[in-house]
């Protein structure tokens, strides 16, 4: 024991944000914002928080809503899959528990999409379970203050650094000591340069003794992500953008986008055999200005071709539509913000 928690415990009362789902902690509202706050800044996902909670603000909201208004309320956050896992077990809470959050680590994780940490967030911070809640920030936390070069990416090196998060817990307030450690992570003991001057565990960080703080914790070097170029018929009509939908599984799964060609570079002329192919009688503007979008595992490079139409019919899954009528049923992903108004966030 290092004696973490009483030195944590009275920062994080002084300096804890007041953010939307720390006022009304329910399980499910810190189911929803813990779902949202992986792989998502928090100022970012605030307002995607804000909008959820008020459309959907129950389990059983959750499970009745329609997935096209479902993913339209995630455009822009990323990572989709979150959205459709959280819908699944939104519908076992219903089925299983009548539709609250259950009390319990073990049913909590057997919940799609809930890993180890949010069954540890939810069970500590609604239901004040002794379960250790282990997120990036509290890695790098505890890399520090042990001063430890462990690889934070092994599951070996995660497990030694939960049992000592485990073993600082106060099992009477295991949700605010999980929460500071977390708070700490993203106020102080930031990634690159920590703000050791400021910290409330600086006495007792063996990564300040050593001065080795700012370059902990090990990671090994990120893979380099495969290229694929992307070709884009950019169609705009009267009644808005030729759009077709994604298929069912994988990468952007349901999603919207304009007609595109992955892993392919297709000239102007094959683009125009497609469109004849749909029925559609395009006129070419321009050429797209080269754009790139980084995934977790690959990088699209995009470019193609812009141009108009008049309206037509069109065959299953393809419609004229727009990415800026947040009412709307259409939701374009991130990755075409260049050329679709309104995709992602933009
Ligand atoms: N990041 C993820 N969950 C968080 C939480 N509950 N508080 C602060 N930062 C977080």
């Amino acid at each position: 024991m290092r004696g973490v928690a009483a030195k944590l415990l009275p920062w994080f009362e002084e300096n804890r944000r007041l953010l939307p789902f720390r006022q009304e902690p329910s399980a499910y509202h810190i189911w929803v914002s813990e779902i949202m706050l992986q792989q998502t800044r928090v100022a970012a996902a605030l307002p995607y928080y804000e909008r959820f909670v008020a459309e959907l603000p129950t389990p059983a909201d959750l499970a009745a809503c329609p997935p096209d208004r479902l993913r339209k309320l995630w455009q822009g956050l990323g990572y989709y899959s979150r959205a459709a896992n959280m819908q699944k077990a939104a519908q076992q809470v219903c089925d299983l528990y009548g539709g609250e959050l259950p009390a319990s680590w073990d049913a909590l994780r057997a919940l799609p999409g809930i890993g180890d940490y949010t069954a540890g967030a939810i069970a500590s911070i609604a239901f004040g379970i002794p379960a250790p809640a282990v997120d990036g920030n509290v890695l790098r936390v505890f890399a520090r203050l042990f001063d430890d070069d462990g690889d934070i990416t092994r599951p070996a090196t995660k497990q030694l650094f939960t049992q000592r998060v485990m073993e600082e817990m106060p099992k009477a307030t295991p949700g605010p000591y999980n929460e500071a450690l977390m708070e700490l992570g993203a106020l102080v003991c930031v990634p690159g340069t920590p703000q050791c001057e400021v910290c409330p565990l600086r006495e007792i960080c063996l990564g300040y003794a050593s001065g080795r703080a700012a370059a902990l914790p090990v990671k090994p070097p990120k893979k380099e992500k495969k290229k694929a170029p992307v070709t884009v018929a950019l169609v705009e009509s009267p009644a808005g953008f030729l759009l077709q939908r994604r298929p069912a599984r994988g990468l952007l799964a349901n999603l919207w986008q304009p007609l595109c060609f992955e892993g392919k570079s297709l000239t102007r002329e094959e683009l125009t055999k497609e469109m004849e192919a749909l029925g559609v009688a395009v006129t070419w503007n321009e050429a797209l200005a080269p754009a790139r979008h980084v995934f977790t595992h690959r990088i699209w490079e995009l470019s193609g071709w812009r141009g108009t139409a008049p309206v037509c019919p069109l065959p299953e899954g393809y419609a004229w539509g727009r990415a800026d009528d947040a009412a709307g049923d259409f939701t374009v992903p991130s990755a075409f913000a260049a050329y679709v108004p309104g995709a992602g966030n933009g």
